[in-house]
């Protein structure tokens, strides 16, 4: 019995870890179209192809992924939060994809 338990019980961890280590395209995804107004509208960044000039350009801010829960979660001066509008998980997958493409987490 207990083997059987362990038997399922440890790919489940396997496969939710792997769904936590963020998907790069589901971040690009909420970067261009998800979120509403999209961050691509404002923001410059190389890897979504977008050069928005409203916001800091983020290829040139390189924020940590901290800094972009922060800012996508609250807002920051004119720029809307987005707590009621994207998931907790798209937050994460838009902090993990910025971060990561512009070498913020270092
Ligand atoms: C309506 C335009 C607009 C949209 C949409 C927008 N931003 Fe911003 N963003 C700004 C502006 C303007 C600032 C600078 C705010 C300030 O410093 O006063 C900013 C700042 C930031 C910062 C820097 C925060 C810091 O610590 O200085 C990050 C990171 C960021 N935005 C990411 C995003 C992401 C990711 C999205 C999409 C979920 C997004 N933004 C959507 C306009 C926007």
């Amino acid at each position: 019995m207990r083997l059987i338990a362990v038997v399922l019980v440890v790919p489940l961890c396997g496969l939710s870890l792997l769904a936590q280590a963020s998907d790069p395209e589901k971040g690009k995804k909420v970067f261009t179209q998800d979120a509403q107004p999209a961050c691509a509208v404002c923001h410059t960044l190389a890897d979504a192809g977008s050069t928005g000039e409203i916001g800091p350009n983020l290829d040139e801010l390189k924020p940590s992924r901290e800094a972009v829960v922060n800012a996508v979660t609250g807002g920051v001066g004119i720029m809307p939060a987005f707590e009621e509008s994207l998931s907790a998980e798209q937050i994460e997958a838009v902090a993990a994809y910025v971060a990561t493409v512009t070498g913020g987490d270092k």
